[in-house]
């Protein structure tokens, strides 16, 4: 595999950190994160080794949804910045080398952004077609409610023109109709206008509310997501989007563009991870080896985001009741730390009771697994939760940067975890100082991950381990295999693993100091609790592997 390739298609195998400027460090005093503050953090995600950050919404908002309500898509909310410090910190994230995409979130606005005023103002506006009225709407699907404890309708009278108005999530987020020719070509001007700044593409909010409110207006509603990406790609041929498409995975691969790979570029896979934690609560391999089998190869030049964790609630809705039941009895037994009745408002260090070993297991697995890993900001410190906090913004708690919390000296836009999980157990400057804490591992992961461009895109095999806790896969692009092992369970196993077409080669572990034999096509593997193996096979005698890992494909 040529490493060419990997700048090419750098979505391929990046690292995607995700961050709310809002929370992420507080440079000016007032409590609130903003870009200053970001910007200055900037050598502390180059040494973190990520490649690309996803910033979540920045713009003008009255901030209801956390910014995903925006009232101006062409600029930054006051409270975080201006332009000019935008532009200051896209600058020094490229001098670093750090891909920037952000939030596209156009399925909706906020009543307040003056398309929707001037929509509103009467049946007869110039934008009231801008977003989607009726008279009389279809009676609701309770499974369209997004958000149960705040709505019980997806439409909302509104009064002056007695006409109803679409709203997917909250009252207050009126859709976009994207079946509107004018709308569709002012979402293109908004992307256009943040890749003049330097994005390398956009996180696409919502994207199947995004064209399934378009009913049967457009002839293809797909079509307008290939519009899209070709405006973007004309534009700039490397720029990505990477889609919010949690649907199972045989609706959701039209998203990508069925076989021409011409929409979305990249999508989450939510099945995937829904059935880690299947997986997790079982301790048991099944639910992940189940995912790598029907998980759809994504077209040629797509490619899956694999995460444990979000901004959002953990979601489980594509579980059965029995399996989220099993996962609910496992990671959040308490009624607080359930929301909507489809998932759990909690970190993953919480939800593993801080258990480190299991915790650096979870992730080696996500790093190993193929597709390009996303983490959410404090994952890789291991921040907990504050349950203290309204719904999702439970984890959505300050950065912690040192024993006294280190966002801001001013009180925080929101409360700090306390308990095991307050800044003085858990924040960057101690870890950074201790070689065995959970950012140093990070950085070992990333660090390998980015040497091993075939785990994220090479083909991939599940092994037959014999062991129900030990999940082993290979992935092998050109002549090149790194095998990954990890046992879910708190119980040390051994387990014998028949590796085709490598008799002979010698194995280095990546993660530890070890190397190992295959002898007449097995090798004997022994694993401690919650281990994790990341193996590159190379021909005895061969390079060092170390060098091979770069230079053999
Ligand atoms: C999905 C986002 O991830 C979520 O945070 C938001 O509330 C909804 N879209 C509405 O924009």
């Amino acid at each position: 595999m040529r490493l060419t390739y990997t700048s090419d298609l750098w979505y391929k195998n990046a690292v995607i950190y995700c961050l709310d400027v809002e929370t992420y460090k507080d440079g000016n005093g007032d409590g609130v994160g903003d870009f200053r503050g970001l910007t200055q953090q900037i050598d502390y995600l180059h040494s973190l080794g990520i490649t690309c950050l996803w910033l979540m919404p920045f713009f003008p908002t009255p901030n209801k949804d956390d910014g995903y309500d925006i009232t101006d898509f062409y600029s930054i909310d006051p409270r975080l910045g201006t332009l000019g410090d935008f532009v200051e910190f896209m600058r020094t994230a490229k001098d670093r080398g750090i891909r920037v995409i952000a939030d596209l979130v156009v399925n909706h606005t906020s009543d307040q952004h003056p398309w929707f005023k001037e929509s509103r103002s009467s049946k007869d506006s110039p934008l009231r077609d801008w977003y989607v009225w009726s008279d009389k709407p279809e009676p609701d699907d309770p499974s369209q409610i997004v958000f149960p404890d705040k709505e019980n309708s997806i439409w909302q009278l509104d009064k002056k023109t007695g006409q109803y108005y679409l709203h997917s999530f909250y009252r207050h987020q009126p859709d976009l109709n994207v079946a509107n020719p004018e709308v569709r070509d002012e979402i293109a001007r908004v992307l256009g206008f943040w890749m003049e700044l330097g994005l390398s593409g956009f996180r696409v909010d919502a994207v199947p509310f995004l064209i399934e409110n378009v009913g049967d207006k457009l002839p293809d509603p797909h079509a307008f997501l290939a519009d899209l990406r070709a405006f973007m790609s004309r534009r700039e041929g490397g720029a990505v989007l990477l889609g919010e498409v949690n649907m199972p995975y045989k609706d959701l691969v039209s998203y990508f563009g069925d076989g021409n790979g011409d929409q979305l570029t990249m999508c989450f896979d939510f099945i995937g991870m829904q059935r880690a934690w299947l997986a997790f609560a079982r301790s048991e391999a099944g639910p992940i080896s189940q995912t790598l089998g029907d998980r759809p190869k994504p077209p040629k030049d797509c490619q899956w985001a694999t995460f444990l964790r979000n901004h959002d609630e953990l979601t489980l809705d594509k579980l059965t009741d029995e399996e989220r039941q099993e996962v609910f009895d496992a990671f959040g037994p308490d009624k607080d730390m359930q929301i909507y009745g489809r998932g759990l408002r909690r970190r993953l260090p919480a939800m593993f009771g801080g258990d480190l070993r299991r915790i650096k297991m979870a992730y080696s697995l996500l790093f190993s697994m193929p597709g390009t890993p996303v983490i959410f900001y404090g994952e890789e410190i291991g921040m907990g939760d504050n349950l203290d906090e309204e719904g999702r913004m439970a984890v959505r708690t300050p950065m912690q940067w040192s024993q006294s919390g280190g966002f801001s000296d001013a009180p925080p836009v929101r409360g700090i975890p306390g308990g095991s999980f307050a800044p003085e157990r858990v924040n960057v400057a101690d870890q950074k100082r201790d070689p065995d804490s959970l950012l140093r591992w990070f950085q070992l992961l990333i660090e390998r991950y980015r040497e091993c461009p075939e785990l994220a895109w090479g083909d991939n095999t599940v092994l037959e381990t014999g062991h129900p806790s030990v999940f082993a896969h290979r992935c092998d692009a050109d002549g090149a295999t790194v095998v990954a092992v990890h046992n879910l369970s708190d119980i040390a196993a051994e387990i014998d693993l028949a590796l085709e077409g490598l008799d002979g080669c010698v194995l280095t572990d990546l993660l530890a100091d070890e190397t190992m034999e295959v002898a007449d096509g097995t090798v004997r593997l022994p694993m401690s609790p919650h281990g994790c193996r990341w193996l590159r096979a190379a021909p005895r005698g061969d390079m060092p592997p170390e060098d091979a890992s770069i230079i053999a494909h």
